[in-house]
């Protein structure tokens, strides 16, 4: 059996897989994020490991944990976990949609078209090379102490076994990879200020890194087998959907939203805030769009109404509540995708003293929606060529939200039995996948087409949906 692990922003989930790719167990444990200042958003590491704890003590509830043969890693990706000499955790991981050092970015992609010719990618605050220049910058005792950076996952491999790798689909996302070579890159280390000892060694995602740890094994109840390299959490969202091949396209509605398309090659397209990343699985890549406050905004409104979201979209799915006047703009934690602007912020237009929770709740489901139609123009910008898509996350539950997502992106939504589980199955996939390369055809449980009626209502909200952007922009100067 095979153990998939994903380390996600609002809860850690596990998932065991037989060689015949039949579920057999899973776990998930809740995680939360702290957002002390504006901009800021972070993650205690230690939360991580009690997580994983409780995570490892249900599934032993399940299955025997020894009948485990390898395990795979996934998680958030872009997250800055810096540790000293001692493997000790110096700070709180700097997360994915934390947007404090918007000026370091500004600087790195000030550098000129070199820069953003080695990373194949703009820089954009979430990454992990600007958090780094950050901390020197704000935090130099801590800086100083500095002498490991890990992702996420890679966090968690250094807990289950006291080494230090990662993957190429996860360190694109740190700037200091070049995606093409899948491998670190020298001026890019220069230029943004790191130390090459800081960084882990690299593996292809289904390459076996290290073995469990005498301690860690004692710990968890885990076999001591080895841990492969994994990947970041949309890469293997895509191998959980079995999208490895060029032009295999799905959406992620999870905390983040994320459209994702396997490309050719290392296809950059930096200027439309396209990340170009390496995927994972070796001599593949993937261009995605990413919008950071996804199926989050849905929860921090349900956070301030007291009602939850089950109970928010259950009303406004069975009233058939289909269109409101409120315009919602879902940047809580500024924008990657198309903005590049950690400074943007959440918005509700044309509230009146008619409005209603459920207005709200169907404004926040359009306002997270055209942001994926922002993602589609800028992937086809780049060169893809997208005429359908499945889809994964928690969002999917919503056969609504999808319907929704189908007839404003005009093109065919897909969900499949995968899209509930997520990248911890494509973890176990890649755990798996040495003995056993083909993934099975994943079958396809629901297929949502646009209903053409709907386009004009969603193409004017979209118009105002962009032109509220510019305005608010312009306002802020
Ligand atoms: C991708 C990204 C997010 C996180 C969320 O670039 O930042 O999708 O990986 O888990």
């Amino acid at each position: 059996m095979f153990l998939g692990i994903d380390l996600g922003t609002s809860s850690l989930k596990a998932v065991v897989i037989d060689e015949g790719h039949q579920v057999r167990a899973t776990a998930e444990a809740p995680l939360d994020v702290s957002h002390p200042k504006t901009h800021w958003s972070e993650q205690d590491p230690v939360h991580w490991e009690q997580a994983l704890l409780s995570v490892c003590a249900d599934l032993s509830g399940q299955i025997q944990l020894q009948q485990i043969e390898r395990i795979g890693l996934t998680g958030q990706m872009h997250g800055a976990t810096c540790l000293d000499a001692k493997g000790k955790i110096l700070r709180p991981c700097i997360l994915w949609n934390d947007g404090r050092s918007g000026n370091e970015c500004q600087i790195l992609n000030g550098m000129g078209a070199e820069f953003i010719a080695y990373a194949g990618n703009l820089a954009m605050p979430g990454f992990t090379a600007p958090k780094l220049m950050w901390i020197k910058q704000h935090e130099p005792e801590t800086y100083q102490k500095i002498q490991h950076v890990l992702l996420p996952k890679d966090y968690l491999r250094f807990v289950l076994t006291n080494e230090f790798y990662t993957d190429p689909s996860d360190a694109s996302g740190t700037l200091w990879m070049n995606p093409q070579t899948r491998q670190w890159d020298d001026a890019l280390i220069d230029v943004t200020g790191a130390n090459r000892k800081w960084l882990p060694k690299v593996l292809e995602g289904p390459e076996e890194t290290a073995v469990v740890s005498l301690d860690a094994s004692r710990k968890y109840g885990l076999p001591r087998v080895p841990v492969v390299a994994g990947g970041g959490d949309n890469a293997c969202g895509a191998l959980a959907l079995g999208i490895s091949t060029p032009g295999q396209t799905f959406i992620s509605l999870g905390t983040s939203g994320v459209f994702f398309t396997v490309s050719e090659s290392h296809q950059a397209c930096p200027e439309k805030t396209v990340h170009a990343f390496a995927h994972a699985l070796p001599d593949t890549w993937h261009q995605m769009t990413v919008t950071l406050s996804a199926a989050h905004s849905l929860n921090w409104l349900s956070s301030i109404t007291g009602q939850s979201v089950a109970d928010m979209v259950n009303r406004v799915s069975v009233s058939n509540k289909t269109e409101t006047d409120v315009q919602f703009l879902p940047y809580l934690n500024g924008e990657r995708s198309p903005h590049n602007d950690p400074d943007a912020r959440g918005v509700f237009l044309n509230l009146s003293s008619a409005t209603t929770v459920d207005d709200l709740c169907l404004a926040v489901m359009e306002g997270v929606t055209f942001s994926f139609c922002d993602g589609l123009s800028a992937l086809r910008d780049a060169g893809a060529t997208i005429r359908s898509t499945l889809s994964i996350g928690g969002g999917t539950r919503s056969k609504y939200w999808l319907q929704m997502m189908a007839n404003a992106l005009e093109i065919t939504v897909e969900t499949s039995d995968s899209s509930i589980i997520g990248p911890s199955l494509g973890a176990a996939r890649l755990a798996m996948t040495d003995q056993n390369t083909a993934y099975p055809n994943e079958q396809i449980t629901d297929c949502l087409s646009p209903v053409q009626a709907r386009g004009d209502y969603f193409q004017s909200k979209l118009t105002n949906y962009r032109q509220a952007y510019l305005a608010l922009r312009q306002m802020r100067g």
